[in-house]
């Protein structure tokens, strides 16, 4: 065998029987991404948007306006939310009571389904309603409860002292004479001055909430405080208190402005 083909093949079989020595470590393998345990979700605050309901940033807007000045300016006072649904309006009212102020809450709740008194189309938009739920909402945002009742709004006289109230919010049947009683209720829980709002007063499906709620001003000397697109804001007393805090508001505000007509000689202040 010629010398070169013999030492090609030497060096052949040397390469197939050399063991690794520490000078060559064997190639390491590829490297690969580090397996990073998935960070837990953290909770986030609750949002008032969490909640389904009916309360626009209007409302929500003139609510504080109202409530804040008559924090300020007044004793404290009672508060009803006469129709809270799961809570978003009670909640919102919630984080603007004064220390030691009672806020009472009526609802039909997991009772709406069987009301009889309310149009099948309400009681088909309430269906998923329960107690439980709005009670579940309610505190992801308070330490405590208002005091709940269940039952039809007109119960509410046997729950709240008359005279008592600063704020009643009217949001449970829209039908005539539900409203018409509910006016009547909140006039004798309001105390001097205390202020009543009233939802729907104006949408096309609620033409006995509007007849209602126009019957209360036009016929039993409620002055209007201020409108937005939903809520109509007044007071037996005297509505000028209230007024200039809503001007004060939209003044103060870069998302509403102000629109001032005159019905039978009321100021009639209009946010939107
Ligand atoms: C429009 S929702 C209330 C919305 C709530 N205020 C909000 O802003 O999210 C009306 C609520 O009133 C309740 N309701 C309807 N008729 C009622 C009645 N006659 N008495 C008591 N509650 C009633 C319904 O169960 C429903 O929860």
């Amino acid at each position: 065998m010629k010398p070169l083909l013999r030492n090609l093949r030497r060096a052949v079989r040397g390469q197939e029987t050399a063991k690794p020595t520490p000078a060559s470590p064997p190639p390491a393998a590829a490297p690969t991404e580090p397996v990073v345990p998935a960070e837990p979700e953290q909770p986030r605050e609750p949002r008032l948007d969490d909640i389904r309901g009916w309360f626009p940033a209007s409302d929500q807007a003139t609510f504080t306006w109202l409530l804040d000045h008559q924090r300020a300016t007044e004793p404290a006072g009672d508060v009803v939310e006469l129709g809270v649904f799961m809570g978003k309006s009670a909640v919102y009212v919630g984080q603007h009571l004064a220390e030691g102020e009672r806020f009472t809450v009526v609802d039909l709740f997991d009772d709406v389904t069987d009301e009889a008194s309310i149009p099948a189309s309400e009681r088909t938009t309430y269906r998923s309603l329960t107690q439980k739920t709005f009670e579940e909402n309610y505190l992801k945002f308070h330490p405590e409860l208002p005091v709940v009742v269940r039952g039809l709004s007109s119960v509410v006289r046997e729950h709240v002292e008359a005279d008592t109230c600063r704020f009643v919010h009217v949001d449970a049947s829209h039908m005539y004479d539900h409203v018409r009683e509910d006016a009547e209720s909140a006039r004798l829980l309001l105390r001097e001055g205390g202020i009543v709002c009233f939802d729907d007063y104006r949408s096309a499906h609620t033409p006995g909430t509007a007849a209602a709620v126009w019957e209360t001003v036009l016929d039993d000397g409620l002055q209007v405080i201020c409108l937005t697109g939903q809520k109509l804001y007044g007071t037996w007393g005297d509505p000028e208190p209230g007024r200039a805090a809503v001007r004060a508001g939209v003044a103060a505000s870069d998302a509403f402005k102000l629109d001032e007509q005159t019905i039978r000689d009321q100021p009639i202040l209009r946010i939107y």
